[in-house]
């Protein structure tokens, strides 16, 4: 099973304030959509609410909460990161993608073999935060740039890393 994180994070690395994005970037949705599409998609009980408590269409969804009665429609429910993975391959899935948010990531990072990073060139003040990708642990495997243009307001590259 590979478990790959799926994150946009600003050059220091914040994800998101207030339960929200720092951006509103079109391409990237897109590409997000085009990763995880018909694949199991990971996330904790905040950033599920942060999207509108609703599922994403024509995917897997996962939801990581404590609570023991929660749930929601047309979601899986589970209380930790191992039982989302656990589930996701009892399904027969070859690939499970954690989609955050910021705790989950921080507990996902170190079983993480591959991280599809959007990296948002800007310095932005956040109150959550991504973990440090480290050189010496991770390979770049594929980095494509993007401009800004009016539908985006930063630059912004699709990395893919890989674990060395
Ligand atoms: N830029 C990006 O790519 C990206 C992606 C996703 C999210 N985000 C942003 O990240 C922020 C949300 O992240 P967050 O860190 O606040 O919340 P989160 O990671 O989405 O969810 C946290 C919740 O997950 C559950 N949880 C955490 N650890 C657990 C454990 N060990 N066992 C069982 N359940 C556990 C708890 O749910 P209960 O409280 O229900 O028990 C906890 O409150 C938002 O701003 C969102 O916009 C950004």
């Amino acid at each position: 099973m590979i478990i790959s994180l799926v994150v946009a994070a600003s050059e220091n690395n914040a994800i998101g304030k207030n339960n929200q994005l720092l951006w509103h970037l079109p391409k990237d949705m897109k590409f997000f959509k085009n990763v995880t599409w018909a694949m199991p998609v990971v996330m904790g009980r905040k950033t599920f609410e942060s999207m509108g408590s609703k599922p994403l269409r024509g995917r897997k969804n996962i939801v990581i909460t404590r609570k023991p009665d929660w749930k929601s429609e047309g979601i899986s429910v589970v209380n930790s990161v191992d039982a989302a993975v656990a589930l996701a391959n009892e399904l027969h899935y070859k690939e499970v993608f954690i989609i955050g948010g910021g705790e989950i990531y921080l507990i996902a990072f170190e079983r993480a073999s591959r991280i599809y990073m959007t990296r948002v060139h800007a310095e932005l003040e956040g109150d959550t935060y991504f973990p440090v990708i480290e050189r010496n642990d991770w390979a770049l495997v594929n980095n494509t740039a993007n401009a800004a243009d009016e539908k985006h307001a930063y630059p912004f590259s699709f990395q893919l890393w890989e674990r060395r």
